[in-house]
């Protein structure tokens, strides 16, 4: 799957920009408070529009703190999936339940020096892992491949049976790193500048699929 995150969209054209990534598997949605990363986007009620205006299920990256408060009220409005971050919470299965009650598919996310161990136990609240790799709060920076570790070390276990997940990477995604990411057992890609600074976005969110595509 493809997630381009419209971070790298122009805000004041989102219709048009979501438009643009027709045929797209999810679009991916980052919320910043400016508390737990350095930078502020939208909140809730640029979401709801964003709902009504396409048919792509909504992908949110919640990179706020106290998503225990927040976390629900995106699943409530009606995105596909809902992501929080390990970091933010003592308690994630209580958000994750609550993500799920509320009709969301309910995702954890780690920050590149966060290791995955720690939640392995937890995973199986959840739909969706989402590693970072990069430091979240920008769009534009430079692959860190280490954190590919933990993809694979999720993969295995999804292959496995133990686990039912989809393994989805966030940060410096492009037509260079993908395969290394896909083949690491990643299944869903979020790509930013990658998708939107091209002048076709939804050719290259075709290129980039046909890259993981064996
Ligand atoms: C960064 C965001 C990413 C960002 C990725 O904190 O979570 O979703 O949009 O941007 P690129 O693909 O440009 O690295
Ligand atoms: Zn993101």
């Amino acid at each position: 799957m493809i997630a381009p995150s419209i971070l790298s969209a122009d805000f004041a054209n989102l219709a048009a920009e979501l438009k643009a990534i027709e045929g797209s598997d999810w679009v991916h949605v980052d919320v910043m408070d400016n508390h737990f990363v350095p930078n502020l986007t939208l909140g809730l009620p640029v979401v709801q529009s964003i709902l009504k205006v396409t048919d792509i299920p909504v992908d949110c990256h919640l990179m706020i703190e106290n998503p225990e408060r927040w976390a629900p009220g995106y699943a409530e409005a009606g995105a596909y999936n809902v992501t929080f971050h390990a970091e933010t919470t003592d308690d994630p299965i209580a958000v994750a339940r609550d993500i799920r009650a509320a009709g969301a598919k309910a995702g954890l996310s780690v920050k590149p020096n966060t290791p995955i161990e720690p939640y392995l136990e937890i995973l199986k609240e959840f739909d969706t892992l989402l590693v970072m790799s990069v430091e979240p709060g920008f769009g534009g920076q430079s692959f860190i491949g280490h954190v590919l570790e933990k993809a694979r070390t999720v993969r295995n276990l999804v292959d496995a049976g133990e686990l039912r997940l989809v393994v989805e990477i966030d940060g410096g995604i492009n037509m260079d790193t993908i395969e290394q990411a896909a083949e690491a057992g990643v299944d869903c890609f979020v790509a930013g500048s990658a998708v939107y600074g091209t002048s076709d976005p939804a050719a290259t969110v075709e290129t980039l699929r046909q890259k993981v595509i064996a």
